[in-house]
């Protein structure tokens, strides 16, 4: 069993609780600040108005009752809180063997078994850029269904396209003006980007343009044979390049029905909507009033607009109920910033629909959107646009570069590789070093990109955490040289007694409540974060004991098996984080 869920059971069983309410008392222990007030703690404030007794009283009564075992060593009640310090040696056995035993799953509380979660992300827009919304969707989205996954929720993946909307109308327009089929064939996606931003300036100076567009719009939602193909062919091509930039990242999705896919559903969804008495008509359009329930000022949700082409909106809603039916989820999460008033509107309608209809399931309370903050400073070679595929390229590159300076200053870390191989690594900390940048902080803060520092080796950055890894793999490939060094794996863990070496036992124990904190706040920052304090208590430890110690095989055994865990957990961390653990750097 777990130490912290032995700890819960201890605890509990001193409240005279039932053993139903564990889960509460282990989702309550935390960590004193300083390791001298103990290894766990619980406060016991919260529980004052329940017991009806001061917070000091409880914590005093409790550390009266509870008595030590071969996990607690001595409990103590100060103040509010209950602390406990445990068995040095015996919990390092332990921990160190649990993740010997079960290395992919160690860390793993299982939250979400038995339910379905549709996770929504990425979602670009065709024949319209790739922007710094839809890398951080598709970096935070991916980080969140490797996290669910992880704790044992069933995923489906949604890449819920943008192929459907005025915007095509405008693209047509343009194409029927100034395309150039070669230019097409060569350069797919950046041609129709260019066309579109081309129309769009075009309209600004004459309303005719959007007029166009919205009547070609309209003939392609009628089914126009003509403007369907032009339709279909640019959706192709633009899949395409997403597709290679999803491949090299070595993100999938199990759907990539967009916007189009959802439209014959549509109109059965509106009908709905006003048969419900939940819709109404207002000047001429179709509008769900949601102000009523959100309880502040925001415009309608508007379902059919006067000219009766659909809404994004009326689509949400059509697809979410698509979901629902198709799924089963427990959770529909969709990783997008900048709309919140859009999906504020969306779910507040399907609420209302799903009162007025008496759905069983609490709507909207299944829907949630998670939103993140802007990204500032982020341009490439190509100039503004942001282009995944061109970010990717220039990270590797400018990875590719540090890795040479540093060579050249001695820091050869990498024995001969292959051209392949050092284009491989460079490609690998180019990755990091971006899809790092990303989690580093709590999604909803605004953040400042900048090539120099997401690189460094040094520092909360991804190609650290790479660099870590890559130097515990080091010490293994030394201990495997050594001789004297029997079985490098199995070791005395008892005589793993130092503070330096406890601090990292306990910061191995925190890798599930990272993972716990950063599945229910759908919050990656939580297991970056987590990463990142690893390798700094790792690195303290390492910094001031050696391993590797002809004169001790014993102890060296026992802290290469330290090692190993950590390496373990960290490169289990990064895999989730989609960033390659490396041997070398
Ligand atoms: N394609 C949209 C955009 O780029 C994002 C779609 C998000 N998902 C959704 N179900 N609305 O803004």
């Amino acid at each position: 069993m777990q130490i912290s869920s032995h700890i819960a059971q201890v605890v509990c069983r001193a409240l005279d609780w039932p053993a139903g309410r564990c889960a509460e008392v282990e989702a309550g222990l935390a960590v004193p600040p300083d390791p001298s007030l103990g290894d766990a703690s619980f406060p016991c404030f919260p529980l004052a108005k329940e017991r009806r007794m001061a917070p000091n009283q409880i914590a005093a009564d409790l550390a009266a009752r509870i008595a030590t075992d071969q996990i607690i060593a001595r409990v103590e009640a100060k103040g509010p809180y209950l602390n406990l310090f445990l068995d040095r040696p015996r919990v390092a056995t332990q921990v160190l063997d649990e993740i010997r035993r079960n290395p992919d799953t160690f860390g793993s509380r299982d939250l979400g078994r038995g339910q379905t979660m549709v996770l929504d992300f990425s979602a670009p827009n065709i024949a319209k850029p790739f922007h710094f919304g839809h890398l951080r969707s598709t970096n935070l989205g991916a980080d969140l269904a490797r996290i669910f996954t992880f704790q044992g929720w069933r995923v489906i993946r949604k890449n819920y396209i943008g192929d459907w909307g005025t915007q095509f109308g405008l693209v047509i327009w343009a194409w029927q003006q100034w395309g150039e089929e070669a230019a097409l064939e060569a350069r797919a996606i950046d041609y129709l980007v260019e066309l579109y931003v081309r129309a769009n300036r075009a309209s600004e100076s004459d309303p005719a343009v959007r007029e166009n567009a919205r009547q070609l719009f309209l003939r392609l939602e009628q089914g126009d044979a003509e403007i369907v193909r032009l339709w279909e062919r640019f959706r192709a091509l633009s899949l395409e390049g997403f597709h290679r930039t999803y491949d090299r990242l070595g993100i999938e999705f199990d759907s990539y029905d967009g916007e189009s896919a959802v439209n014959s559903k549509v109109q059965p969804v509106i009908a709905r909507f006003l048969k419900a008495g939940v819709a109404h008509e207002s000047q001429g359009a179709i509008v769900v009033d949601v102000a009523d329930v959100l309880g502040r000022e925001i415009a309608p949700c508007m379902l059919q607009k006067s000219d009766g082409a659909s809404t994004y909106a009326a689509r949400d809603c059509a697809e979410a109920i698509d979901r629902h039916e198709r799924y089963g989820f427990a959770a529909n999460l969709y990783v997008v910033s900048r709309q919140e008033d859009h999906f504020a509107q969306v779910f507040a309608a399907l609420g209302k629909l799903a009162v007025a209809e008496g759905w069983p399931e609490n709507w909207p309370a299944l829907c949630e959107n998670v939103s993140f903050g802007y990204v500032r400073g982020m341009s490439t070679r190509k100039g503004e646009a942001v282009w995944l595929e061109a970010v990717l390229d220039e990270a590797r590159d400018r990875a590719a570069r540090y890795r040479e300076e540093r060579a050249a200053t001695g820091n050869r870390a990498a024995p001969d590789l292959s051209g392949e191989e050092q284009v491989a690594i460079s490609e690998a900390v180019g990755q990091a070093a971006l899809l790092y940048f990303d989690v580093s902080s709590r999604r909803m803060t605004d953040v400042t990109f900048d090539w120099d520092t997401v690189l460094q080796f040094e520092g909360n950055t991804g190609p650290y955490l790479q660099y870590s890894h890559a130097r515990m793999s080091g010490i293994f490939r030394k201990s495997a040289e050594a001789g004297w060094l029997k079985t490098p794996e199995a070791g005395d863990s008892g005589l793993l007694v130092a503070d330096e070496e406890w601090a990292v036992v306990q910061e191995l124990r925190g890798f599930g409540p990272a993972l716990t904190r950063a599945a229910i706040q759908r919050e990656p920052f939580e297991l970056a974060h987590y990463l990142y304090e690893l390798c700094s208590v790792f690195n303290g430890f390492y910094n001031r004991h050696v391993v590797l110690d002809e004169s001790d095989p014993a102890r060296s055994r026992a802290r290469l098996a330290l090692v190993s865990a950590v390496r373990t957990v960290l490169a289990c961390g990064l895999r989730l984080l989609g960033i390659q653990p490396l041997e070398f750097m």
